[in-house]
């Protein structure tokens, strides 16, 4: 084995890593993607231990409007965006979600009991996003460009005050509506979060 790696090895071994990435890229749910999203599903279960009973009654982290991302938008941006696609709707989930995660942890001291929680959930969302098409080659409708620079803007003035397990609900329902291929074997299709009367008949259950 070499010790020290040649530029020129790299380059190869580099390409041969773009050869091999490819086809997860492409295809949209890829079975690593859907198994990276399961288990993101399975942690996000937990959602109300610690997002709810670890933190003190109606307390809320101030985020953009934007970062507020349910199925109720994805059905919206579907029927008022011309020419949108999933790859588009994916890309906002994933830029809302990370901000999310971050302001999640940034009002959590390490100690905090839904510290590791918050931290393991960001390290498996960072798996799904390296599994998805980069932003770089990316030319997204206006409307989805104009939320995108919205929520990357600190000083955009359209702030809201949301608790972190509304967060994580709407971080959890939107990932099933925008993969629900992944999840079709696991939830039947009327557990759809897509499906409009889904969430109007569990309402009362989703507010708790
Ligand atoms: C979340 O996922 C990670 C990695 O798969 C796992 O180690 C951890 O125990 C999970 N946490 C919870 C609370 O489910
Ligand atoms: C929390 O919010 C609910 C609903 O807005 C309100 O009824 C309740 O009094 C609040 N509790 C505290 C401790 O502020
Ligand atoms: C989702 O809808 C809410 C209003 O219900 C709005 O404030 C928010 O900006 C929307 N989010 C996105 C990403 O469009
Ligand atoms: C939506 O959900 C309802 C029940 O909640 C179900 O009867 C219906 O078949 C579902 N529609 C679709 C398109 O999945």
């Amino acid at each position: 084995m070499m010790v020290q790696t040649s530029p020129c090895a790299l380059l190869f071994w580099g390409l041969l890593g773009c050869v091999w990435v490819l086809p997860v890229l492409i295809a949209p749910s890829s079975p690593t993607l859907c198994t990276s999203l399961r288990t993101l599903n399975t942690n996000l279960t937990q959602r109300r231990r610690y997002m709810k009973h670890n933190f003190p009654i109606n307390y809320t982290i101030r985020v953009h409007y934007e970062e507020v991302f349910k199925p109720r938008n994805i059905t919206r941006l579907k029927s008022q965006v011309e020419g949108l696609e999933d790859k588009d709707l994916q890309e906002v989930w994933l830029l809302v979600n990370k901000e999310v995660l971050k302001h999640i942890l940034r009002v959590l001291p390490e100690r905090h009991p839904s510290y590791r929680y918050t931290f393991s959930l960001q390290d498996l969302f960072l798996k799904v996003q390296q599994m998805l098409p980069s932003p770089d080659e990316w030319e997204p409708p206006e409307r989805i460009q104009e939320i995108c620079d919205r929520i990357k803007d600190p000083d955009y003035p359209g702030w809201t005050f949301i608790t972190p397990k509304s967060l994580l609900d709407n971080f959890y329902r939107s990932m099933r509506c925008l993969f629900s291929d992944c999840f079709s074997i696991q939830y039947p299709e009327e557990l759809n979060y897509c499906n409009v009367s889904h969430w109007l008949r569990h309402k009362s259950e989703h507010q708790t």
